[in-house]
């Protein structure tokens, strides 16, 4: 090394502010990703940070004992609580049951971190079982984060960002998520908001009805300026966990009902719903939510041609049989600025960049 250089290794190094900046990946405008560390020393793992769940899972290497395992984890990496010095074992094993697959394992408590911002004592889920639907082909991160409340965590602690929160050293209770699939745009706020991404002067809130789910009443979802049937004042979570908007197999007859040639395709429960797509502009829906409209573009209600060479495109609303309420997902969150804010538990809505007719308008749910 050169002589001087023990100079500049000597000089004292500026300590880098944490911000709370997480950035995301999108993969597939399907699901966003970022990284969290976990354990002692520190592990970067990648996780889906999920408004409509509220556990902590981390796929485990450590229990593999079944074949469906060695196959479906390859390509996450493993959280090895026997490597941790920090992780303590609770004894109680855990069985998550989401709309896209199944996980199984032990609960721990380990430190962790997320955005720079520290925990101490964070239940996280070593999962010794993943079902195929996250495999590293449809689930490219290692585990997810659920950041919905804990009255519907299976776990005994709480959710990660209810732990920061109650650390107290997060400069505000909330988390600001930007949802795109430009790549290096999406991006997550934690403690606070991203002020560079909305308009202040543009918030809309939306209380929170019922703490578990992010959960808030819809106002309505209309089409053209036509409120669609039955769909006013139903329950909405808030949900970026999951791509599209699911809603009740009514809601979403009649919203497709006068769109021309408008299929229904029925597959495991849920129906998926083609249209021509030409009529894509014509098609896209508006949510009311608080006292503000918020439409979504074409380019995100659109996804894709059926088949190669299709003329009939898949959208963005689909329903279920067993859904008397309505998932507001990615397709809708894409066009917006989102705000989960756990002190006052509201939703807001900004614009973007300021101009009068807005590209991007932004929505805070808290
Ligand atoms: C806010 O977003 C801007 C634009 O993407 C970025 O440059 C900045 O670092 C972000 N600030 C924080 C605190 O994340
Ligand atoms: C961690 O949190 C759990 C659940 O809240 C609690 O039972 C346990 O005592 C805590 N452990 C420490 C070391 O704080
Ligand atoms: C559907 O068409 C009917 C009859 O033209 C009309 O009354 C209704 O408002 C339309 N609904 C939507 C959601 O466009
Ligand atoms: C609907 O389907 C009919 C019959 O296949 C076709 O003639 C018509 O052009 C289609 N309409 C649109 C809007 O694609
Ligand atoms: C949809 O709208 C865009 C932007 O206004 C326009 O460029 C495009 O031609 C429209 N597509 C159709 C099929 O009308
Ligand atoms: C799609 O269209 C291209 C060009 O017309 C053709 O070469 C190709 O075979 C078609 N693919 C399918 C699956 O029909």
């Amino acid at each position: 090394p050169h002589p001087l250089s023990s100079r500049f290794n000597s000089r004292p190094v500026a300590k880098r502010a944490t911000n709370g900046d997480v950035p995301l990946t999108n993969y597939n405008a399907d699901l966003w990703y970022g990284s969290i560390k976990v354990g002692t020393p520190p592990e970067t793992y990648t996780v889906v940070f999920d408004t409509g769940s509220s556990d902590l899972c981390e796929f485990s290497q450590e229990f593999l004992p079944s074949d469906d395992c060695g196959f479906t984890c390859d390509g996450h990496k493993s959280y090895d609580p026997d490597s941790s010095s920090s992780a303590k074992d609770t004894g109680e094993p855990f069985l998550l049951t989401y709309a896209s697959g199944q996980t199984a394992g032990e609960q721990y408590f380990d430190v962790g971190s997320v955005g720079g911002h520290k925990v101490n004592n964070q239940s996280v889920g070593a999962a010794y079982l993943y079902s195929p639907q996250f495999s590293e082909y449809d689930y490219p991160p290692d585990g997810l984060s659920g950041l919905a409340f804990r009255e519907i965590s299976e776990f005994e602690g709480s959710p990660l960002f209810e732990t920061l929160s109650e650390s107290g050293q997060l400069p505000e209770s909330a988390m600001g998520f930007k949802l795109s699939t430009t790549p290096g745009d999406s991006k997550l706020l934690v403690g606070g908001t991203n002020t560079s991404l909305y308009r202040s002067d543009t918030l809309t809130y939306i209380p929170v009805t019922t703490q578990g789910y992010w959960e808030v009443e819809l106002g309505s979802i209309s089409r053209l300026g036509q409120e669609v049937d039955g769909s006013d004042d139903i329950p909405a979570i808030i949900d970026t966990g999951t791509t599209l908007v699911i809603t009740s197999d009514s809601v979403a007859q009649s919203y497709y009902a006068n769109i021309s040639n408008a299929t229904a395709h029925t597959e495991d429960g849920y129906t998926y719903w083609t249209i021509p797509c030409n009529m894509m502009n014509s098609s896209v829906p508006t949510f009311t939510l608080g006292d503000h409209s918020f439409t979504v573009s074409p380019q995100t209600f659109n996804l894709g041609p059926e088949d190669t060479n299709s003329t009939d495109c898949m959208v963005g609303i689909a329903s279920s049989s067993e859904m008397d309420f309505t998932i507001v997902g990615d397709v809708f969150l894409q066009n917006v600025y989102a705000v989960f804010d756990y002190a006052q538990t509201r939703v807001l809505r900004v614009n973007r960049d300021g101009s009068p007719e807005p590209t991007f308008e932004t929505e805070d749910f808290s």
